[in-house]
């Protein structure tokens, strides 16, 4: 483990191939920066993204009604070196500038997780600098500080097409679990409901599209486990399941703005209902569904009712992305983090360790592994 003093102008490369996308940014940490350490913390500079490259391979998937593994893996091996070369360019840097390599390592598809990780932990060995493994879900906790980085306590809401968390951040690595989905995730709801509805794939965003003409008042839908800081969006998929059959036409605006009604609920309810329990003054939110523009304009509107400051992940870093890894990376970096090259993926990792992880010292002790996330 380095000295907390490490530079805070240092370049991050990071790579995401956690799933379907494959993605390389370059990141540089300037040293600007005020205010008090969290924690063990230090106060964080802001940054500059030099280059951020992403390629989908929905395309790829779309025939087969799912993420293939083997698919993934094979374009993430043709892709990553085509992104990393066009991503030194773009950031007009030589690759020996770059002071830290880091990738996803879990959670995620082993097979895809393996590609990133390789490559970030040869390139570090070639140029001879740290390696860092960062949790893709760290990625989207943090993403919504992306550019200032002064992260403050807070209560955060991930939600994306594998997780719904609630999460109370009290610092880098020091995270506590409010609440998490006992089944489906909210992405994965839209994505279903998307699927029994005929639309295409991701679900979230045709469903929105629809939503935007429709009436979310038409259709009652159910609002799960409102009493539970978890989640439940199984019952929702399935009431929409068997309203389907029953209706003919007119109905598919309607329907997609009631669903997305009740899914935005949830989060809102349990968002607040967190906030105000741990009295924190901000609440953040991230991943894919929080691109969705009406979950954002409720929840911003919530929060300011009830005094809460808000902020968001910027649309753009809302899905999956390398820039977000490359900012956790620098973040960890920056507080003298480095994870050993034998470090493995863990296509399970978890963000916290059941409900115990909030611990200040082992946040510190062994970064980026199962044990203290
Ligand atoms: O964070 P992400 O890219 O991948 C995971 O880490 O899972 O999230 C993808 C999920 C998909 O389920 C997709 O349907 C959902 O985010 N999503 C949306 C919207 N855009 C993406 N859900 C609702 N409204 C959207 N506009
Ligand atoms: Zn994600």
């Amino acid at each position: 483990m380095r000295d907390v003093s490490a530079p805070l102008d240092m370049t991050v490369l990071a790579l995401e191939t956690s799933c379907d996308e494959t993605a390389v940014a370059i990141l540089r940490g300037r040293d600007r920066h005020s205010g008090p350490p969290i924690g063990r913390t230090r106060p964080a500079a802001s940054s500059e993204l030099l280059a951020s490259e992403v390629a989908s391979q929905i395309a790829a998937h779309a025939k087969y009604g799912g993420i293939v593994p083997e698919i993934a893996s094979r374009n993430h091996l043709v892709h990553a070196p085509q992104l990393l070369e066009r991503a030194v360019r773009d950031a007009k840097i030589d690759m020996p500038e770059v002071d830290a390599f880091a990738a996803t390592s879990g959670p995620g598809l082993a097979s895809s997780l393996m590609i990133g990780a390789s490559v970030a932990k040869g390139l570090a060995i070639g140029f001879g600098k740290p390696y860092l493994a960062i949790n893709h879900l760290e990625g989207h906790l943090l993403s919504p500080f992306f550019g200032d980085g002064e992260l403050k306590p807070n209560v955060s809401l991930i939600v994306s097409g594998g997780h719904t968390m609630s999460i109370r951040v009290h610092g880098l690595g020091n995270y506590q679990l409010i609440g998490r989905t006992v089944d489906d995730a909210a992405g994965e709801a839209f994505d279903k409901v998307g699927k029994m509805l005929g639309l295409g794939y991701p679900g979230g965003p045709e469903i929105e599209k629809r939503a935007r003409a429709g009436d979310p008042g038409r259709f009652d839908l159910p609002r799960s486990m409102v009493d539970s800081e978890n989640f439940s969006f199984s019952g929702l998929k399935t009431a929409v399941r068997y309203l389907l059959p029953k209706l003919h036409r007119d109905f598919l605006a309607d329907l997609c703005a009631s669903f997305q009604q009740a899914v935005v609920d949830v989060l809102v309810t349990k968002t607040i209902a967190a906030a105000r329990k741990y009295d924190v003054d901000l609440v953040t939110m991230s991943g894919g569904v929080s691109c969705n523009a009406e979950l954002r304009r409720q929840l911003d509107d919530a929060c300011a009712r009830e005094g809460f400051e808000f902020k968001s992940a910027e649309p753009w870093l809302c899905t999956d992305n390398a820039a977000m890894i490359a900012f956790a990376a620098l973040l960890r970096s920056q507080a003298g983090f480095e994870s050993e090259l034998t470090e493995e993926i863990d296509p399970n990792l978890a963000l916290v360790q059941r409900d115990e992880a909030h611990n200040q010292s082992g946040s510190l002790r062994r970064p980026s592994g199962c044990d203290s996330l």
